[in-house]
């Protein structure tokens, strides 16, 4: 499931079909998944973690594209490319995660709420994991649930999306009572 271009020609917050998409993007060393320490990691390969997440995203009837690079300018280039066209993001840069400001300052553009995800838990390890510089500008954060942790972001996403879609249309709704007298 992992495409390595971002796609064309969606259309704002929605894939081509009409729904909400959820771009899931991996960073740095996340491709080989199942053969890091299991012990953090657990033993999940990118491709079931990433069907995992579409499946989930399906159910709730949102699309899903996934991506993972080892290159942090591609990985700020996909970012980009997700910023208007996806309705939410989940991240898992991986150890970029605790130094990239370029990754961090890239997400600060993207419209819809972002997810930071860890399948570790980076708060218990060592002393320079406990800092993500990506956090300030992540709506919800979820580490050390393994994969687990990807299914409640996505929930979680879709609830802020929902939430966000509601106040906007209650909002034109006032205006539009108000301007009826
Ligand atoms: C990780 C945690 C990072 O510290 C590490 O460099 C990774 C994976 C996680 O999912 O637990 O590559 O992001």
């Amino acid at each position: 499931m992992t495409r390595s271009a971002p796609p064309g020609g969606a259309s704002d917050e929605e894939s081509l079909e009409g729904r909400p998409l959820l771009a899931l993007l991996h960073g740095v060393n996340l491709g080989l998944l199942g053969e890091r320490p299991a012990a953090h990691y657990g033993t999940v390969s990118l491709p079931e973690l990433e069907r995992l997440v579409t499946e989930e995203a399906e159910r709730l009837g949102w699309e899903c594209v996934c991506h993972q690079t080892d290159h942090e300018g591609a990985y700020v280039e996909l970012i980009h490319s997700y910023r208007s066209t996806a309705a939410a993001v989940i991240v898992n840069p991986g150890a970029w995660t605790h130094y990239s400001y370029a990754i961090r300052d890239a997400l600060e553009l993207v419209k819809g709420p972002v997810a930071e995800v860890h399948l570790s838990d980076i708060e218990r390890r060592e002393e320079w994991r406990r800092v993500s510089v990506v956090a300030d500008v992540a709506s919800v954060r979820i580490v050390g649930q393994g994969p687990e942790g990807y299914v409640r972001a996505v929930h979680d996403l879709v609830e802020l999306v929902k939430e966000a879609r509601r106040r906007a249309e209650g909002g034109r709704d006032g205006a539009e009572a108000e301007r009826a007298g």
